[in-house]
């Protein structure tokens, strides 16, 4: 296969004139150098094209590194820019968001309407008692009411944290627990595939593991019947006719540069939840700074980010970002496939998408049903088109860029993550391409390739990404755990940050990232810790001890590979593995159902007792199990 660690010289895809033309930053190789000079003023320029209530006194202190700070001393918030500005200018008459719902429903909301049904849950949710600093957990499908309620959260100065519907009981239950949310925002129901998701059933048992939520908020989507808590929860639509909530007015709260935004849980390398924190000031300054130059978004674009805007790329180019920029976005409830597979090619006909972003998984995924369903609709009014999450394999750049992009789309790859909040490697769309490289660091932003000492590798040479000095929209921490912040990602090499993934650069400055070197496995591009995985088994009463490893897949670039031990007395059955790929699904969620339960008598240790999964995952692969040396069991 040939794939990021490939040697072979790799193709280089040049940009037609029409692309340079049009692209708002000609000569990216320019802007870097400009940007090199001297990055912190690069950003205050950037930073100065949006609104603020108080402008700052510096740009960035890094006086208690690695807890930088980013326009200290400004007031700002996010909403100021997302809605509050746009009111007063042409933008307020125009489409935030098209709404399509997998059965067909289709809604729409004008910047105004937007910003009129904000600012009234921003006022049930203030009638609730909530305040500047409160966490509010926000556990939606893929509706309006999931970027509504985050944005009335920031409006008011909350910190919201957004749970992915697809999760499940212990994933919320964990979550709602460690950021301490009172209230929680939910629906009766999502879905997908044609089926009901039942949200609130989960939610009801999340809630009864966590004792602390006071306030339960239910949109109504599916409309079926579902058991209510009298006192504790209440229908959305019911909260936004009372008096409280009607009019537009609610007063958008002056924050700190510096003040959370929200958290992001994200899976690290043990099995506590781990939440990211950004905040109002940088957060904004880096997504909409990249949103602009990497996709050329303009005005008169359609842009559709297929992501959940439960994930960071949602918060960052479904909501924040697009908004901030004014743009058009659409958002699909449903599967890729439902109820045929031409579905996304439907949609991106039907609304004239000019810029598509999703992750190979989901193009894999597409591929496998052949051309024809892209070849019967009019995509002509693509002119980019984005990819996230994993490396992209040439089979799948090709079928992308020829059969959806029809040969003229630039294929902008962004690798970034989480904790970056925003792009950090990733092309300008003036730039040449290499299928499967997300070519350079962007304007402002450093990375380097290096070896276990610390010195940068030889080109073509694999080692650890990292990145080498601040940018504005980067994490400020983990909740509640200043020290895993400090440990996990400023301590391998001091004044670098972490990343987690190896790559590899080439002779032209292109970075090849090829994957994860912690304990992190990429499912269907969504990020699972081993951990997690292992202590959702052991929570089950016949097992002693498990191991998950990924394995490579077609499709979904890995799945989850199972190794148990069960405790004296339990017999090893194929419907006990049954049982515990599902006890997986339903206590995280149904994306980290293992493929395969293997029962063992015992796991490759080291002495100090760390499962090997490096020999498991060899072992998985049939391939040589490597260095034993270390090996005690
Ligand atoms: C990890 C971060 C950032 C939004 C979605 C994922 C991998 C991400 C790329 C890319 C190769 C990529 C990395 C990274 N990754 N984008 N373009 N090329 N790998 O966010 O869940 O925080 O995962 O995704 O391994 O560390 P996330």
């Amino acid at each position: 296969m040939s794939g990021p660690t490939d040697t072979r010289p790799s193709e280089v895809w040049t940009p037609p004139r029409e692309v340079v033309r049009r692209a708002r930053v000609k000569d990216p190789d320019a802007l870097r150098a400009e940007a090199e000079r001297d990055f912190v003023a690069f950003w205050e320029a950037q930073a100065r094209t949006l609104k603020w209530y108080r402008h700052w006194e510096r740009v960035l202190d890094d006086s208690r590194a690695p807890f930088y700070q980013w326009f200290v001393g400004a007031r700002t918030n996010v909403v100021l820019n997302a809605l509050d500005r746009h009111l007063a200018t042409p933008t307020r008459n125009k489409l935030a968001y098209i709404w399509e719902g997998e059965d067909g429903t289709v809604k729409t909301y004008s910047y105004h309407a937007l910003a009129r049904e904000v600012a009234q849950f921003a006022n049930v949710l203030r009638s609730m008692g909530v305040r500047k600093g409160d966490r509010v957990t926000i556990y939606l499908p893929r509706i309006l009411e999931l970027p509504i309620a985050m944005l009335a959260c920031a409006k008011i100065g909350a910190v919201h944290s957004v749970v992915y519907g697809g999760f499940s009981v212990e994933a919320l239950h964990g979550r709602i627990e460690d950021s301490g949310s009172r209230v929680l925002v939910t629906a009766d129901g999502g879905f997908q595939r044609g089926k009901v998701v039942p949200l609130k059933q989960v939610a009801d048992e999340a809630l009864r593991r966590a004792g602390i939520v006071e306030h339960v908020i239910v949109v109504r989507r599916t409309g079926e019947k579902v058991p209510m808590e009298t006192g504790r929860d209440f229908y959305y639509d019911d909260l936004l006719s009372l008096p409280l909530a009607r009019g537009n007015d609610c007063p958008t709260e002056v924050m700190d540069a510096e003040d959370p935004l929200f958290l992001l849980y994200t899976s690290g390398t043990t099995g506590k939840p781990k939440a990211v924190v950004h905040t109002h000031g940088g957060y904004q300054v880096g997504v909409a700074t990249t949103l602009a130059m990497c996709f050329d978004l303009r005005p008169e674009d359609r842009f559709w980010c297929a992501a959940d805007p439960g994930w960071i790329t949602g918060h960052s180019y479904i909501v924040y970002g697009p908004l901030i920029l004014g743009a058009t976005s659409i958002l699909y409830e449903g599967a890729p496939n439902y109820p045929y597979p031409d579905r996304w090619w439907r949609i991106v006909e039907k609304y004239g998408v000019n810029i598509l972003y999703t992750a190979p998984t989901a193009i894999r995924g597409l591929m496998r049903f052949g051309e024809s369903w892209a070849a019967r609709h009019d995509l002509s009014s693509l002119r980019l088109l984005g990819t996230v999450g994993e490396p992209i394999n040439p089979e799948a750049w090709h079928w992308y860029h020829r059969v959806i992009g029809r040969g003229r789309c630039p294929i902008v790859d962004t690798w970034w993550q989480t904790e970056t909040g925003m792009f950090m490697i990733a092309p300008m769309p003036a730039m040449p391409l290499k299928p499967g490289s997300a070519t350079k660091p962007l304007p402002g932003v450093a990375a380097e390739v290096l070896d276990e000492h610390g010195h940068p590798v030889p080109p073509g040479e694999e080692g650890r990404l990292v990145l080498t000095r601040p940018w504005p929209a980067m994490l400020r921490g983990i909740w509640n755990d200043p020290e895993r912040y400090v440990r996990q990602y400023w301590s391998a090499y001091p004044g670098k940050y972490l990343t987690g993934d190896s790559a590899r650069v080439d002779e032209d400055g292109y970075f090849w990232v090829i994957g994860r070197m912690d304990e992190v496995i990429k499912v269907s591009g969504y990020r699972l810790g081993t951990a997690e995985i292992e202590s959702a088994l052991v929570s089950y009463p016949a097992v002693s001890e498990a191991a998950a490893i990924g394995v490579p897949h077609d499709v979904r670039g890995n799945t989850i590979y199972c190794y148990v031990i069960l405790r004296a007395g339990a017999s090893p059955s194929p419907a006990l593995a049954e049982e515990l790929r599902e006890h997986v699904a339903r206590e995280i969620g149904p994306i980290a159902r293992p493929d395969k339960v293997e029962f063992v008598e015992s796991l490759p240790k080291t002495r100090s007792g760390k499962i090997m999964r490096r020999v498991l995952a060899a072992r998985a692969r049939g391939l040589p199990e490597g260095d034993l040396s270390t090996l005690e069991e």
